[in-house]
């Protein structure tokens, strides 16, 4: 679950992100708190000290900060890019109350123990091949009573379901896994977090539902596996080149088609200090 023989440590995370979702990001952007981060929101005070861990692109960073107006947020990321793509999105969107950190979410050394409120992981944590060693250090550097919040993918699928790609559906798991990330990290989540030292009777589990089902959405999909997918399968043996081939055929007539649907599902935990 939170290792695979096959990572490597050290593995250039820029460029891993660059490969998986240089078509995505643009999407990624659009996401807002009220649908990724709908577990938490219930939950925040607008004197909240949070950390948005693995903030990416900060759309949801940036609503996270409108909510907390008497207190601020930090956006944490491995990738100093794409800090700086969240750092020009509150210029540009006149957030104020965001400060922004290169941290890597298994060593948090640039905080102090007991400093925030909440600390946030918004899909991060499928990324991680250690993910105890992640969710201990988020654990450190939360207050007292602090809460815990991530959510991750438990699942997805698509509609139609064209029958062309049921042995894609199989291969993509094993090669995600091969990467050290865990594809449905997001019904496992709660279990890690009890292994990084959060009590059980303080942990909530939920599920949530969201789509990629716009055109513009569907493509970037396709195109975001393919990166991912492709070269991989065929180096490691996986898959042929013209399997590949086929599938990505298959995969994008979907996208073409009005009515196709991604629809994920998420699970998400809260856990208390
Ligand atoms: C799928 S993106 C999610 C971005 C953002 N939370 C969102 O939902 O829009 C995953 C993010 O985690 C970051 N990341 C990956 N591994 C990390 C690590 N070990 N520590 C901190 N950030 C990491 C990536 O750079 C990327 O920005």
């Amino acid at each position: 679950m939170a290792t695979n023989a096959d990572y490597k440590p050290g593995v250039p995370y820029k460029e891993e992100n660059e490969r998986l979702y240089d078509g995505l990001l643009e999407v990624f952007a659009e996401r807002k708190a009220a649908t990724y981060a709908a577990h938490l929101l219930p939950l925040i005070k607008p004197d909240h000290f949070i950390l948005d861990l693995g903030s990416g692109p900060g759309s949801i960073t940036m609503d996270l900060a409108r909510l907390v107006p008497d207190g601020s947020v930090v956006a944490a990321d491995i990738s100093s890019d794409w800090l700086g793509q969240s750092r020009e999105l509150a210029k540009r969107q006149g957030v104020t109350n965001v400060t922004f950190e290169v941290a890597d979410a298994t060593n948090l050394h640039q905080f102090a123990d007991d400093t925030f409120d909440i600390v946030h992981a918004h899909q991060l944590l499928y990324h991680v091949p250690e993910q105890v060693r992640a969710i201990r250090e988020m654990r450190r550097v939360l207050k007292p009573n602090g809460i815990f919040s991530t959510r991750d993918l438990h699942t997805w699928l698509v509609s139609p379901s064209p029958p062309q790609l049921k042995g894609w559906r199989i291969l993509f798991p094993q090669v995600v896994e091969k990467t050290g990330r865990s594809e449905s990290f997001g019904s496992e989540s709660h279990i890690v977090a009890h292994e990084a030292g959060f009590h059980k009777d303080k942990i909530e589990v939920s599920s949530w539902a969201w789509e990629m089902s716009t055109a513009k959405s569907r493509s970037a999909w396709v195109s975001g596996w393919k990166r991912l997918l492709t070269e991989r399968a065929i180096e490691y043996g996986m898959a042929t080149e013209e399997e590949m081939h086929g599938y990505e055929k298959a995969w994008e007539e979907w996208a073409g088609k009005g009515e196709s649907r991604f629809i994920a599902v998420d699970g998400a935990t809260l856990a208390w200090k």
